[in-house]
């Protein structure tokens, strides 16, 4: 029977499965929650010191559906930041230290360009217990008017300056989380990195715009006739996030090696979870996934991880850590390994393609077989 506990810089989690930051983890109820169904660590909403600064409007979701089933995989909010006072929070970190003194709480933290913002709220929710912390420097929505979120992660050179001020105070594991809304993950990981964070969680929503209602004719969410733009999540974001996975963890693999990463984007089944360990990732977050089907979901994806840890005779999370990250090349060497392969088994790729209508040059495209031959050069 597989072993899915694991340590993450020093931390000890009972499985690798961790709420997200985000409605899940929004005060000391709903944590105690997660924690009483199994879950391996909390992260909490993200916090500011200005809670008053935050002004939510109703309704901030909006989801897409599969046409046939009708169950969402597309899902856009335009929720802000945590609009609880500091103070509470304080409490209700606290409190849920008490109450559960062996489980791992997370502290989401934000703040303005402010050194002394920073070390203040490093420095209270640390008093109040926290085991660790996430930066969020990625929120897209919101904050960026306040050169808060992704403001900060767009911009390697901001964001190595503000997690330097975390490090130079923060005495407990730091994860700064990135934005997926930049060409190259990987410049402003680097630069969380050198400022020397413990490791790196990714990613946050994509900005997007869900769609425009053709009654109305106005984009969604509305709010009083108007939106803003939001950011994406659900299954139809985790190809983007496995991408940037494999590539933030190809960077610690490379050049911040004991550093950790955090995967998160459309997990809801054990396998999403495997998939994203096997790039590379020591934790995996959910956070929509817990908003569609509940807190309960946990315990089918903790069975379903074992089972294919199991199925491989893996025996522990390390045992498969970033095993796929090998099988990654260039385009140039996948039609140099093709080239070989075919060259070694000749007349059984040709019977094959034919076979398949596997359209091997461009020209042999048809009108008539079109979706055949777009079926036939698929996976999946
Ligand atoms: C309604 C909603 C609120 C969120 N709020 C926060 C937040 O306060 N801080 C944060 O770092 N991420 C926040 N996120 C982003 C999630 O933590 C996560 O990065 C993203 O949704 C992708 O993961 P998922 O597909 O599992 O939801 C929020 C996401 C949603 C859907």
């Amino acid at each position: 029977m597989a072993n899915l506990e694991t340590t993450v810089n020093g931390l000890k989690l009972p499985n690798p499965f961790v709420i997200g930051s985000g409605p899940p983890g929004t005060n000391a109820n709903v944590i105690g929650k997660a924690f009483d169904e199994g879950w391996g660590a909390v992260i909490a909403k993200t916090i500011s010191l200005e809670a008053e600064k935050v002004i939510n409007v109703q309704p901030r979701y909006a989801r897409l559906r599969s046409r046939e089933s009708q169950e969402i995989f597309g899902w856009e909010n335009i929720e802000l930041i945590s609009d609880r006072k500091f103070d509470v929070w304080i409490d209700e970190f606290k409190e849920t230290k008490n109450k559960y003194p062996d489980r791992i709480l997370i502290a989401s933290i934000m703040e303005e360009y402010r050194k002394d913002a920073w070390v203040e709220i490093v420095q209270r929710c640390e008093e109040a217990g926290v085991d660790a912390f996430e930066l969020n420097l990625s929120c897209p929505h919101g904050l960026p008017e306040r050169r808060m979120g992704s403001a900060m992660g767009e911009n390697p050179e901001l964001a190595k300056e503000v997690c330097g001020w975390v490090m130079d105070v923060a005495k407990v594991p730091v994860w700064a989380k990135m934005t997926p809304n930049v060409t190259r993950i990987q410049d402003p990981s680097r630069a969380a990195l050198e400022a020397g964070c413990d490791g790196i969680s990714a990613i946050n929503t994509i900005r997007s715009v869900l769609g425009v209602d053709l009654k109305t004719l106005r984009p969604e969410p509305s709010v009083e006739g108007y939106t803003t733009p939001g950011g994406y999540s659900c299954q139809a974001i985790k190809p983007i996030a496995l991408r940037m996975c494999m590539e933030v963890a190809q960077l610690i693999h490379e050049e911040f090696p004991g550093r950790t990463l955090s995967g998160i984007g459309g997990v809801e089944t054990g396998e999403d979870a495997a998939q994203f360990i096997l790039l590379g990732c020591d934790t995996v977050q959910v956070c929509t996934g817990v908003m569609k089907r509940g807190y309960g979901i946990i315990k089918p994806m903790l069975e379903e991880l074992s089972t294919f840890m199991d199925s491989h005779s893996f025996g522990s999370i390390e045992d498969f850590k970033g095993h796929s990250l090998q099988f990654f090349t260039t385009h140039a060497e996948l039609v140099r390994l093709q080239a070989e392969a075919r060259a070694a088994k000749k007349a059984e790729f040709e019977a094959k393609a034919a076979d398949d209508k596997m359209i091997r040059e461009d020209a042999s495209w048809t009108g008539e077989d079109f979706v055949k031959q777009s079926d036939a050069l698929s996976r999946g």
